[in-house]
């Protein structure tokens, strides 16, 4: 397997970042803003997919947290209002209506991007000569439909780093995580493009967490993704009827920290496919890493662990205020 799972690149990465902003999205957004300013990352678009909430919150949601984080000169770019085939889901329990768990912000004054996400995507490709890395943090919608009107692409993308999946259970259904089973389809061609994948799933996302005290402490210092913790944690205990621990998941910034720390992180490399008719399996991600029946292609860097105290570690670096 070539060394794109682990080889450090000099910084700045070049990232392209595509996402259904939501509380954790905008969470990872951050975190990608604050890896920019140190020198890590080079943020050379955003798009935003339906997924959450539908596309006209999305968008929006996507450029008022870059205003937030002072960033409203990276160019937002809106991408698909629903998935391939199958009829928009949403996740309004985990993330409010509007998507950022009530979390009002101040609208970006930066004007509307016009041309469409897969467009956008691939002239930013063509413009970083095969160095772009391409991280998902929703439905994978835009990365199927660019792929799909240039083929092209998949030869001018460095990796793409997702989080969707699960090597064992989900949370949209008992066999799907909600990314994939929003558009199982698009997954299928995400992964079928055979470009190299790091796949965060629930199986490391789950362990992903910031703790309570953590979080308390990120409010106490007036951090800007404090009020996105606190959101998450009432929302997702809500759902799990009080049962949530003191902690807070953050899903989508595991691919955008894999990206930059890589050591956090341990996988193994295998095939993954994707369910896309069955009734109760659809959307499941299957994987071959266990199993002596293994699949032709095996592109996926399956992310199963994390170490825990170093990641939440990360996180408040990242995130509280300098
Ligand atoms: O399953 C978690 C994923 O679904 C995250 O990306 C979250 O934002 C939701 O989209
Ligand atoms: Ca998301």
């Amino acid at each position: 397997m070539n060394g794109y799972f682990y080889e450090q690149k000099q910084s700045p990465i070049p990232v392209w970042i595509d996402l259904d902003t939501g509380v954790d999205d905008a969470i990872a957004l951050m975190c990608a803003c604050a890896l920019e300013a140190g020198g890590k990352l080079a943020i050379k678009g955003v798009s935003a997919v339906s997924g959450n909430v539908p596309l006209t919150r999305t968008f929006e949601n996507c450029r008022d947290v870059l205003s937030m984080c002072g960033r409203s000169d990276i160019p937002v770019y809106a991408g698909a209002d629903r998935p391939l085939i199958e009829e928009p889901v949403n996740a309004v329990g985990a993330h409010g209506a509007d998507g950022l768990g009530g979390n009002i912000l101040e609208p970006s004054k930066a004007p509307r991007e016009t041309e469409k996400a897969w467009d956008a995507l691939y002239r930013c490709a063509q413009e970083c000569h095969g160095e772009l890395e391409l991280i998902l943090t929703g439905p994978e919608t835009n990365a199927a439909i660019a792929f799909m009107k240039y083929p092209q692409l998949k030869t001018m993308i460095r990796r793409i780093l997702v989080m969707g999946g699960a090597d064992i259970g989900g949370n949209a259904t008992a066999a799907a995580e909600f990314n994939i089973y929003a558009d199982p389809h698009a997954a299928q061609a995400v992964l079928e493009s055979g470009l190299p994948i790091v796949m965060c799933g629930l199986d490391v996302t789950m362990k992903a967490v910031l703790p309570g005290r953590q979080v308390r402490e990120l409010v106490g210092l007036g951090a800007k993704a404090a009020p996105f913790f606190q959101a998450s944690m009432e929302l997702v205990n809500t759902i799990m009827k009080g049962t949530l621990g003191d902690e807070c998941t953050v899903h989508d910034a595991c691919p955008v920290l894999y990206a930059v720390y890589p050591e956090l992180f341990t996988g193994v490399e295998c095939g993954v496919s994707v369910e896309t008719r069955g009734t109760l399996t659809r959307g499941q991600t299957v994987t071959d890493w266990d199993t002596d029946n293994k699949f032709p292609v095996r592109n996926v860097l399956l992310v199963r662990d994390v170490d825990r105290a170093a990641f939440a570690q990360r996180l408040m670096e990242l995130l509280a205020p300098r």
